[in-house]
């Protein structure tokens, strides 16, 4: 039989749709080239954790020293870690959910809203997973006005068109490191349509000062068409365990309840972080050092004439006067894995995450003869 795949509609459809371009992980860079010890500073992971107290408890399920193992099925909803995080961010247990790292839940929001077509609009260089998810779930990209050095709420206003379902906003924003001022969110959300749903990723809003950090969750109860997301991945250091949450309306949670697969998290996962999210100690711990590498990359990059764009996040975004290809690679065979961004439309940029002081060290070793001639 001479089977044609792309024959299928559909299959035709998803194949003009860009591929997620993850961050090399460490054991493949090691079998490439041969390399022994390496620096990943690809991934915005958080190098600080987990804390001895979640490895405990992870380790207790696998052991099966509780009335739990690996052998049972999870929570399905993941009750007792919503409960965690519904008195932690000081809302109703049905006002949260539960995804496989917070992407599923960008892409659960997208496959409600498009089941009829529509389109999604997403600033220029956001995180690829929102146009990803808005075209596998069979909507349409609308890209507002943004830059290496600024987002602009207004443009999103007025991008939006009649079939617009979902608006995607990184606060702060991943690849630039950028995020609105409180005037320009309270723009944003009093003013957007109120049949267009408003998804804020707030993947990295833990490593902003709470003091002034425009947190839109204080919206939920003004706009019930509001999906804030967080994930455990970044600050809670549990990359691994795939585990993310929403925050918004009870009648927002009702339709993506209805998108959601059953244990759709896992019981590991449901567990590290349930004990990660209380531990608000260990956050202004990595906060603290998050801010020290910043200030310490921002003084090197200085003196290397380089270039650094955003004040947000566990990374910054570096302009080079190299193609970021080139210097990704001139990096890895130093043994130090970056991000470069010309998929994100930033040919020359490349995203650099904070390691601990020593892996920055070992990335300036590396970079600073490269860079040497000015960025
Ligand atoms: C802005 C943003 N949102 C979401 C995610 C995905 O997080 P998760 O690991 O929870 O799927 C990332 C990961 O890098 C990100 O940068």
């Amino acid at each position: 039989m001479n089977a044609n795949l792309s024959a299928v509609p559909a299959f035709e459809h998803l194949s003009h749709i860009p591929l997620y371009a993850p961050g090399k992980p460490i054991q493949e860079v090691q079998r490439e080239l041969g390399l022994t010890r390496i620096v990943k500073l690809a991934s915005n992971e958080n190098p600080w954790g987990p804390t001895e107290a979640v490895k405990a408890r992870v380790a207790s399920v696998v052991s099966g020293s509780e009335f739990e193992g690996l052998a049972l099925y999870p929570v399905s909803d993941g009750y007792y870690l919503r409960k965690r995080i519904a008195e932690r961010r000081g809302v109703s247990l049905d006002r949260v959910i539960l995804g496989n790292g917070s992407s599923e839940i960008l892409e659960l929001v997208a496959k409600a809203a498009f089941l009829d077509g529509g389109s999604a609009v997403i600033p220029k260089h956001s995180f690829a997973i929102y146009g990803i998810a808005t075209q596998t779930a069979g909507g349409r990209v609308i890209e507002s006005r943004a830059s290496a050095t600024e987002l602009d709420a207004d443009d999103i206003l007025r991008s939006v068109v009649k079939d617009t379902r979902l608006v995607y906003l990184g606060h702060p924003n991943n690849p630039t490191g950028l995020r609105l001022d409180r005037a320009a969110i309270e723009r944003l959300v009093r003013n957007l349509r109120e049949d267009i749903v408003l998804v804020v990723d707030q993947a990295y809003a833990e490593y902003e000062d709470p003091a002034d950090y425009p947190d839109t969750a204080s919206y939920l109860d003004e706009r019930p068409n509001l999906l804030v997301l967080h994930t455990f991945s970044k600050i809670h250091a549990l990359a691994a365990m795939r585990i993310g949450y929403g925050l918004g309306s009870k009648e927002l949670m009702d339709f993506l309840e209805r998108v959601r697969s059953p244990f759709n998290t896992n019981h590991l996962a449901q567990v590290a972080a349930e004990v990660a999210v209380q531990d608000l100690a260990f956050e202004a711990f990595c906060r603290q050092k998050n801010t020290e590498a910043r200030a310490a990359f921002s003084l090197e990059a200085a003196n290397h004439r380089c270039q650094v764009s955003g004040t947000c996040g566990n990374f910054v975004l570096m302009e080079t006067a190299f193609p970021a290809a080139d210097l990704f690679n001139a990096l890895l065979h130093r043994s130090v894995i970056v991000r470069p961004m010309q998929g994100y439309g930033l040919p020359n940029h490349i995203r650099v995450t904070f390691g601990k002081p020593e892996e920055m060290r070992t990335f300036w070793n590396a970079a600073g003869p490269l860079l040497d001639g000015g960025c």
